[in-house]
């Protein structure tokens, strides 16, 4: 069986969609920061489902991280056919908040890595019977989010390089999703720093990693183009297209500033 290869696989939703396809019979290759759960997942999936799952420790929001990953695949010859572009964090508060270096890491983990290891593993993913590309937006790519611009931009392009990409295979063996969460029960609130009037709102309609593993692993199998989680989130996406752009991103200011 070929390998799934999932980006930000130790926790949160990238974690659930492991455990997902491992119980679909995929083995699986995780590449996030941290190397104590990494470990702990791997020993922990290989023990109860006797599936290969292999990990990397990797800050990929430095550069060159895409060309180690691939390198690593190819070293040890796995054969990838399910590219999970998954891993991924915000900054919330004032723009200025952040120094220019905080803000081009995160970019350069939610879009730079993302795309590169996209366009690197595309040829071997061409070569597979079936190919999956899925790629995690969000809901904040429907709509600026002050407070959370660069986040909600750096979303925005994932949902966009996904929709033009997916057309541009179309013909071939490979698709490509991106699936668009609104408020997770992560660890996202905490690394992005988001307020109390934020996490009051999150806790409002935060749905579990599980359920949104389930429907991005269904979506990907499906080849959709595009979802978006949960019947609130769709409603969201939505009024944040009706609406005036003022009052949609005022509502957000008040959230997160
Ligand atoms: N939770 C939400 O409300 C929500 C809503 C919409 C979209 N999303 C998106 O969903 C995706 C998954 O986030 P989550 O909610 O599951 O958050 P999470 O619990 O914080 O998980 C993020 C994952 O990404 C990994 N990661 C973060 N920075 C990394 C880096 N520099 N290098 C390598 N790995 C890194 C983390 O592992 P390490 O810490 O070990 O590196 C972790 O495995 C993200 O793209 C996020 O933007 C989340």
């Amino acid at each position: 069986m070929p390998f799934a290869l999932i980006t930000g696989g130790s926790k949160g939703i990238g974690k659930a969609i492991a455990e997902i396809l491992v119980g679909r019979g995929y083995d699986l290759l995780l590449v996030a920061r941290s190397a104590d759960a990494l470990e702990k997942i791997s020993t922990e999936i290989h023990s109860a489902s006797k599936r290969k799952c292999h990990w990397l420790a990797l800050d990929l929001a430095k550069e060159q991280a895409a060309e180690a990953v691939f390198e690593w695949v190819n070293e040890n010859q796995f054969e990838v056919s399910i590219l999970i572009n998954n891993a991924g964090y915000g900054l919330s508060g004032s723009f200025e908040n952040y120094s220019a270096e905080e803000h081009a890491e995160m970019l350069g983990l939610n879009i730079i890595t993302l795309t590169k290891l996209t366009r690197l593993f595309l040829p071997l993913l061409l070569k597979q019977r079936a190919g999956y590309i899925l790629n995690i937006g969000s809901t904040a790519s429907y709509q600026a989010v002050p407070m959370l611009s660069t986040y909600a931009a750096s979303k925005a392009y994932v949902l966009s390089f996904s929709r033009g990409l997916y057309r541009e295979l179309k013909k071939t063996n490979v698709s490509v999703t991106c699936v668009c969460p609104g408020p997770t029960d992560t660890n996202f609130v905490n690394r992005a720093h988001i307020g109390p009037k934020g996490r009051k709102a999150a806790e409002r309609f935060n749905m579990s990693p599980q359920n949104v593993a389930m429907i991005s692993v269904e979506s990907l199998f499906r080849k959709k183009p595009e979802v978006i989680t949960g019947v609130m989130n769709k409603f969201s996406a939505f009024f944040a297209w009706l609406l005036p752009k003022g009052i949609v991103e005022g509502v957000a200011m008040k959230i997160y500033d």
